[in-house]
C-alpha cells in the first residue's frame, strides 16, 4: 500500500516535470507544484491534459509498434495543408477551432478533450506519444477519441501532426 502511495506521489512529480518543464508559466508561478499550494493552479492546468493517458505512458510505455516512432516527414506547405484539412474535418469538433477541448460535440464527455494548444507546448507531446494517442484514439483509456488507424494513413496522421506542431506548438 505504502509503495503504491509512493509510487502515485512519484508520478504526479513526474507528470508535472513533463508538463512543466517547457512552461514559462509555470516558471512564472514558480511551479506546478506550488502552483496546488498556492490555490488550485496546478488543477488548472491538470483539467487541460489527459491524465490517465500521461499516466498509463509513464507507467507502461508504448506498445512495441509505436514506440520510437518518429515522423520520417519535414514540415512542407503542402503537408502542414493537408494536416489542416484533417484537423478541421476529424479533430475540430471536439478539439475546438483553437485546440482547447471546447468543440461543440465536447459537450458532456468525461474525461473532456484535452487542450491541443496546451498541451502541444509540453515535452510529452513527442512523436511517438501523438502517433499512437491518434492511431489508438481513447481505447487503451476508455475515452470517447476515435481511433484513426484504418481511417486516416500513416502519412495523413504525420500530417495532422506537423499542423498541430506549426499551429500549437510553439
Ligand atoms: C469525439 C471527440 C474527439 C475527436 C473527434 C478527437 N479527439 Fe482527441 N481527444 C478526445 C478526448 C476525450 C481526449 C482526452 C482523453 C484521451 O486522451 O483519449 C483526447 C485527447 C487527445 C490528445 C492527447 C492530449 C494530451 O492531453 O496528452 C491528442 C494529441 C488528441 N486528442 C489529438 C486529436 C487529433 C489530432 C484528432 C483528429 C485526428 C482528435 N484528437 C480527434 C476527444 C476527441
Amino acid at each position: 500500500m505504502r509503495g503504491r502511495v509512493a509510487s502515485s506521489i512519484a508520478s504526479v512529480i513526474t507528470l508535472a516535470a513533463l508538463l512543466g518543464a517547457c512552461s514559462t508559466e509555470a516558471g512564472r508561478h514558480g511551479g506546478m507544484m506550488r502552483g496546488r499550494m498556492m490555490g488550485g493552479r496546478m488543477m488548472g492546468h491538470m483539467d487541460k491534459v489527459s491524465i490517465k493517458r500521461h499516466r498509463l505512458y509513464m507507467h507502461a510505455g508504448l506498445p512495441a509498434e509505436y514506440a520510437g516512432k518518429k515522423n520520417p516527414y519535414k514540415p512542407s506547405p503542402e503537408l502542414i495543408k493537408r494536416g489542416e484539412e484533417i484537423y478541421v474535418q476529424q479533430c475540430k469538433a471536439c478539439h475546438g477551432e483553437d485546440g482547447r477541448g471546447d468543440g461543440p460535440a465536447a459537450k458532456g464527455l468525461d474525461p473532456k478533450p484535452s487542450d491541443l494548444s496546451f498541451i502541444m507546448k509540453r515535452r510529452i507531446a513527442t512523436d511517438e506519444y501523438l502517433f499512437w494517442t491518434i492511431a489508438e484514439g481513447g481505447k487503451p483509456i476508455g475515452s470517447a477519441m476515435p481511433a484513426y488507424k484504418g481511417i486516416l494513413s500513416e502519412k495523413d496522421i504525420w500530417a495532422v501532426i506537423l499542423y498541430l506542431r506549426e499551429r500549437f506548438g510553439r
